[in-house]
């Protein structure tokens, strides 16, 4: 009776707190996933790219560590930091050094520094195409990991502390003028076109945040996502479809 109880208690609790989705594997093995508008890319070990041709992911002719797209456009990181924008059917260097870099906002461009400096580039000046005097704006503190989606941008520190920038606009990439702290403790976090928002923690446990909407852009709280059986390691999310790497590499997609 009482272990009865209990099996039923871990269920339901079980059933509240973590979601398992319906996925399918996509062949391959990657160490990181962007999703936007429609397209999806990625980086293996080899830092090779790959971009995801129905459910086939196909090799294009770059070394790069880190790929993201979307309303910015396609954009890339090489091995020493160097950042690249396609433009005109090719990557064309822009003269900053990030580690890493997303397309996701609202034409807007974010980047890391390897220094965990923070600097975002406003849609009007992204829309004049790779120049040397692009007016970055930098903004005060430091993070490994940062993400944007239409009204918020979502970063983490290298403490795991997780952050957000409220009220980013096209014109206003900086948005408010402070990071707010989120609970909780992730490798990394991703906010999708439609400002869904994604977390990987450092256990390798995989989250959305639930709740999120632009008049409530921190949203209420994580709800656990069960995909990989191993562990998961990154995630993006695009036109309702999940991506999700796992610890092993292997890539699912999720409806
Ligand atoms: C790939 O790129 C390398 C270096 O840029 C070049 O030498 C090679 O011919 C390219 N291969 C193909 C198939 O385009
Ligand atoms: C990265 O790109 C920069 C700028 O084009 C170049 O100078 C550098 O050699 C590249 N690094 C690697 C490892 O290819």
């Amino acid at each position: 009776m009482k272990a009865c109880q209990c099996i039923l208690l871990l269920f339901s609790c079980l059933f509240l707190d973590t979601l398992a989705l319906e996925c399918e594997v996509i062949p391959g093995n990657l160490k990181q996933i962007d999703a936007g508008i429609g397209v999806v890319g990625g980086v293996n070990d080899d830092n090779e790219v790959f971009l995801l041709l129905g459910t086939d992911f196909r090799r294009i002719n770059v070394t790069m560590k880190h790929f993201t797209v979307g309303p910015a456009g396609e954009l890339a990181v090489n091995l020493s930091n160097s950042v690249f924008k396609f433009q005109s059917g090719k990557f064309s260097s822009i003269p900053v050094t990030f580690k890493q870099v997303d397309a996701g906002g609202d034409q807007i461009i974010v980047g890391i520094t390897p220094l965990d400096d923070i600097f975002c580039l406003n849609k009007d000046a992204n829309n004049i195409g790779p120049s040397s005097n692009f007016p970055w704006v930098q903004l005060a503190g430091k993070l490994k990991y940062y993400s944007c989606g239409p009204y918020s941008c979502w970063g983490v520190n290298s403490a795991g502390n997780v952050l957000i920038r409220r009220s980013v606009t096209g014109a206003n990439c900086g948005g408010a003028s402070s990071f707010d702290v989120i609970s909780g403790s992730m490798s990394m976090v991703e906010v999708a076109t439609d400002g869904s928002v994604y977390a990987v923690d450092t256990q390798g446990t995989l989250f959305q945040r639930t709740g999120v909407s632009s008049s409530n852009p921190i949203g209420t709280g994580w709800l656990g996502l069960l995909v990989c059986p191993n562990g998961h390691k990154h995630v993006t999310f695009d036109q309702g479809r999940l991506y999700v790497i796992c610890s092993d590499g292997s890539i699912r997609r999720c409806i």
